[in-house]
């Protein structure tokens, strides 16, 4: 395994480790990083702790069958503990998701979390979010419209995500990358984005979302204060 693996296998398994007990509905998220606490939350199950999980995208969906992790729907439920990467951490707890394209179901399951847990790597710690792309969901039919209107309102440089098919999201929509520079609002920016005709949800996760962040530093996991 690789110096970065193990690292976010670390953090994965101490958000798991910290923050999972037996008899939760965890959420569980989508990437390189939070497939170390599904690959915990199944060795917790095959030892006996009675958890189920909703899951933040059909990959997750697949790895959680895979490893024995009772699934229940979303279906608005209450969730005791989401745990999910980050593709940017703000000095403020705001958030860049949605690198993945889960970015929907991230935040559905963030929303309905008692406690949301963020694992990262120290290279997603940013003062500012922004220098990452901000991924905004649009309805297909709408994406050109979309385009247009970001590029113009914020002389954002907007890039449709994949090629020839695009990319699609697990809820059939489009995903729009979008270069707004530095981000002073994120929770503003969030809002506007929304108000467009045709944006499902954007990447931009506020920061009162956040209720812990787990950084897989070179000499353990540190949890940010
Ligand atoms: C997926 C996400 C991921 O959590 C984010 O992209 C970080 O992924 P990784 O842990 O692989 O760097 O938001 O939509």
């Amino acid at each position: 395994m690789s110096a970065a693996d193990d690292s976010k296998r670390a953090v994965g398994f101490a958000a798991v480790d910290r923050y999972v007990r037996s008899g939760m509905c965890v959420g569980l998220g989508t990437g390189t990083t939070a497939h170390w606490a599904i690959e915990r939350a199944g060795e917790r199950v095959a030892a006996g702790d009675a958890l189920t999980a909703v899951a933040t995208s059909h990959a997750t969906e697949a790895l959680c069958r895979e490893r024995g992790i009772p699934l229940v729907p979303f279906a608005g439920r209450e969730i005791d503990v989401a745990i999910d990467g980050a593709d940017e951490v703000a000095g403020d707890w705001s958030l860049t998701k949605g690198g993945g394209g889960a970015l929907f179901r991230e935040k559905a399951v963030a929303l309905a979390a008692r406690t949301f847990v963020v694992i990262v790597t120290p290279e997603k710690l940013v003062k500012r979010l922004g220098a990452f792309r901000t991924p905004v969901e649009v309805v297909p039919f709408a994406v050109e419209y979309v385009e247009r209107a970001i590029a113009s309102a914020f002389g954002a440089q907007v890039v449709r995500r994949g090629g020839d098919p695009p990319f699609l999201t697990d809820n059939g929509n489009a995903i729009l990358d979008c270069a707004f520079g530095a981000i002073g609002d994120p929770a503003a920016l969030d809002g506007e984005l929304r108000g467009i005709h045709g944006v499902v949800a954007t990447g931009l996760f506020s920061n009162d979302l956040t209720d812990a962040v787990l950084v897989a530093e070179p000499d353990g996991v540190r949890e940010l204060t």
